[in-house]
């Protein structure tokens, strides 16, 4: 399809462009080797977030139709969750970062073992261990029921939690609970469906022939249900028949959201089945609004593409060639990179490079970093971190990742660092030669486009604060 007629298709979510935050955090000095941000800009406002203070502001927004993307512990959120959110758990979210990288490990290290497995391995896979999650809010249902949803490009099963939960077996969620029977545009999938048979082994008891999918999670959280087709409602002019799955009995951490909305590469994925796999996002940093948008509109114009590495078929993979610090290339021999990539994944938080590579990276950083007082108290997976407290203002060098194909991606100040508190500002990498894994905080202001169908993923800089 040209991009002519994908533009017919096309519309826009975007939200919640927090705009008294951050929109521009400091001097930027082009072409020198660092950026002065002020410290204040690494944390969310003090001030409590108001709507005003959340509404579209694209001019997109204007005429297109729009969802929240927001992220689960920023002020925006409360806007969704329908109360003001408390301050997150730091040691919490690294605790489970590291859960859900120890489960890509794992997963990875099977298919290494039984390479001849994974074509069979289910596009449908979802490590769920829940740290850096972002959530969007669409329709489901007729009339369409507003429902929050995870937004996850690790798996592709899209589903909420439905009534009647089988022996109650739904966990709490804030909004009301999805009710099948009371929406005129549900209908179950048959087991003989070519939609059944893609969940391969997702696929549940199919005997009363209506096809049930029962998805198992690396921590062993857990959702079953029925795959059905119902309407999804993005905006009141963009409404899909869509398969997603009616779960009645689903374990696990999932924050009180309804569901997971699944934007992986399989066919079930939601942008596979409504816009031609082509989805862009930014990540917001903590306390502004992203936006994820489906089609090619919005799309920038300075956007620079690299090839989907083609040996991790369950995850988004790009190969990364080269780091420079202070525009300086770290010395990290080639062969330290995998060619299989690192999976982009916006359900890690943390970047996971090979021990050498990280190695390099905090040498470097810290040198230029030697003016500031490093403090001993880094946590988890963090061990360079920083003591900024009674500073206005810092000097962070500029850090860059090369991609295949020479496409150069510099990364926001932000997207560099773990903000804990002002005592505690850790560099947000660390090294793991099992798990290499492009996280959100790196992504964080990016555009990040996902052409799906051209098998390659771009990043421009600033889409969102
Ligand atoms: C879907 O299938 C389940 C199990 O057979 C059944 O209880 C439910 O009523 C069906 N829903 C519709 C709308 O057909």
């Amino acid at each position: 399809m040209s991009i002519v007629m994908r533009n017919l298709l096309d519309i826009i979510i975007i939200l919640c462009v927090c705009l008294n935050f951050g929109r521009s955090d400091g001097a930027k000095e082009r072409g020198t080797c660092s950026q002065t941000i002020l410290v204040s800009s690494l944390f969310p406002s003090s001030s409590s977030s108001s709507l005003s203070s959340c509404l579209l502001s694209s001019k997109a927004s204007q005429t297109k139709s729009s969802l929240l993307l927001v992220h689960r512990h920023g002020p925006c959120s409360h806007l969704m969750s329908g109360k003001a959110t408390t301050s997150p758990d730091h040691d919490e979210i690294l605790r489970r970062d590291q859960a859900r990288v120890d489960s890509i490990q794992s997963k990875l290290s099977k298919n290494q073992v039984r390479p001849s497995q994974l074509t069979d391995l289910p596009a449908t896979q979802w490590d769920e261990s829940g740290a850096g999650t972002y959530v969007v809010k669409i329709g489901i249902g007729t009339p369409k029921q507003d429902l929050s949803l995870l937004f996850d490009t690790g798996s592709d099963l899209t589903w909420v939690q439905c009534q009647p939960c089988l022996e109650s077996k739904c966990y709490p969620q804030k909004e009301p609970l999805f009710n099948p029977s009371s929406s005129t545009s549900y209908v179950n999938v048959s087991c003989s469906s070519r939609a059944c048979n893609s969940l391969r082994g997702l696929k549940g008891d199919c005997s009363a022939s209506t096809c049930r999918y029962k998805a198992v999670y690396a921590d062993k959280s857990t959702s079953q249900g029925f795959l059905a087709t119902e309407k999804i409602t993005l905006t009141n002019s963009d409404v899909f028949d869509v398969k997603f799955g009616c779960g009645d009995n689903n374990k696990g951490k999932y924050y009180g959201v309804a569901g997971i909305l699944g934007l992986g590469r399989g066919e079930l994925s939601f942008p596979s089945q409504t816009y031609n796999k082509m989805f862009s996002y930014c990540l917001p940093s903590s306390g502004n609004g992203g936006h994820l948008t489906f089609g090619s509109v919005g799309i920038s114009e300075s956007v620079k593409f690299t090839p989907i590495s083609s040996s991790t078929r369950n995850w988004y993979s790009l190969e990364i060639v080269g780091i420079t610090v202070c525009g300086k290339q770290l010395g990290i021999p080639s062969a330290v990179f995998p060619t299989s990539g690192a999976i982009i994944d916006s359900g890690t938080v943390i970047t996971r490079l090979p021990q050498k590579a990280y190695a390099a990276l905090k040498s470097a950083f810290k040198e230029k970093m030697s003016t500031y007082k490093i403090t001993s108290s880094g946590d988890g997976s963090l061990d360079t971190c920083y003591d900024f407290t009674g500073l206005e203002s810092v000097k962070i060098p500029r850090i860059t990742f090369t991609f295949k194909g020479g496409n150069v991606v510099e990364l926001d100040p932000k997207g560099i660092l773990y903000s804990q508190s002002r005592s505690k500002v850790c560099l947000a990498f660390a090294g793991d030669d099992l798990a290499f894994i492009f996280g959100s905080i790196q992504q964080q202001t990016l555009q990040v486009v996902y052409d799906v169908a051209a098998r390659r993923v771009g990043f421009a800089p600033q889409g969102c604060a």
